[in-house]
């Protein structure tokens, strides 16, 4: 068991990659607090602690961090996997929109990072950003969320030098096109959904979209001792969609 006696947060625990990483966590041994908008939690496990709410209020922010000593103790993993997908054409965002989509994928984060970093033990921490391959490259219609996720990476990354006398870790997951119920619900709200995915898949050099677990796999590894020297770093786990 690679977590046994790890406690952890997940963020966004709800549903596709969130649910799976809180899954793969449960079965290696760590105990569970798990946070995400939704009121009730049906994945939840008994000895999950959920606490619902927004990432984007500090006041949440911080009252999940006391709940965490309360019931945790301390925090030594935190995965950063909350995340609001956006698509509309620049010109047409308004700015609360672009407020909104930085506020949940940017801006949260450095909150949870601000108020969990103080929880960790002397002996480290790893935090695992959820982040996107459009962090890494620019996409028509998604500029936001790109410039978004692209800002998360180089949050971990600044955050990993800053508290590496710490040793708190501090790294990046960066998934392409992953077979999550969003996902898959906007594929069939296409006309031809069939075509759309052969088109999506088309662009991936592997041909196929990831499964959440294999996102969840690589949140793992930086979650655990195996990747103990690894920080600051960003892992694509996108079918080679970025190596161009
Ligand atoms: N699926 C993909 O193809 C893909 C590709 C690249 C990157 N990603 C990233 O991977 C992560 C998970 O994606 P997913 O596909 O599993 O999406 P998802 O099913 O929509 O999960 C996102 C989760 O984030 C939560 N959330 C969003 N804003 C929040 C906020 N302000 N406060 C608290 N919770 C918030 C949502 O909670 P509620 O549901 O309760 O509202 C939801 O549980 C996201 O960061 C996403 O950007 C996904």
């Amino acid at each position: 068991m690679r977590l046994k006696n790890i406690a952890a947060l997940v963020t966004g625990a709800g549903s596709g990659i969130g649910e799976a990483v809180s899954s793969h966590f449960r079965r290696e041994g760590a105990r569970l607090l798990l946070t995400g908008r939704r009121k009730r939690l049906d994945t939840a496990q008994p000895d999950d602690l959920y606490v619902p709410g927004d990432l984007n209020d500090e006041t949440f922010v911080e009252d999940l961090a006391k709940q965490a000593v309360e019931s945790l103790g301390t925090v030594d993993v935190v995965v950063l996997n909350h995340g609001l997908q956006a698509s509309s054409p620049l010109t047409e965002m308004t700015y609360a929109d672009a407020k909104n989509v930085l506020e949940s994928n940017l801006l949260s984060a450095f909150l949870v990072m601000k108020h969990f970093a103080p929880l960790m033990p002397r002996a480290g921490g790893s935090f695992v950003c959820v982040s996107s391959r459009l962090g890494m490259v620019g996409k028509s219609g998604e500029v936001l969320y790109s410039a978004a996720k692209g800002g998360l990476i180089m949050l971990a990354k600044g955050a990993a030098i800053e508290w590496a006398p710490r040793d708190i870790r501090v790294n990046v997951v960066a998934p392409g096109l992953t077979a999550t119920p969003i996902i898959e619900a906007s594929i069939q709200r296409s006309p031809d959904p069939e075509a759309y995915r052969r088109e999506r898949e088309n662009q991936i050099p592997l041909q196929r979209l990831a499964t959440p677990e294999e996102v969840a796999d690589a949140v793992l590894f930086f979650a655990s001792s195996e990747s103990s020297y690894v920080t600051g770093s960003v892992l694509p786990v996108d079918g080679g969609y970025t190596a161009f």
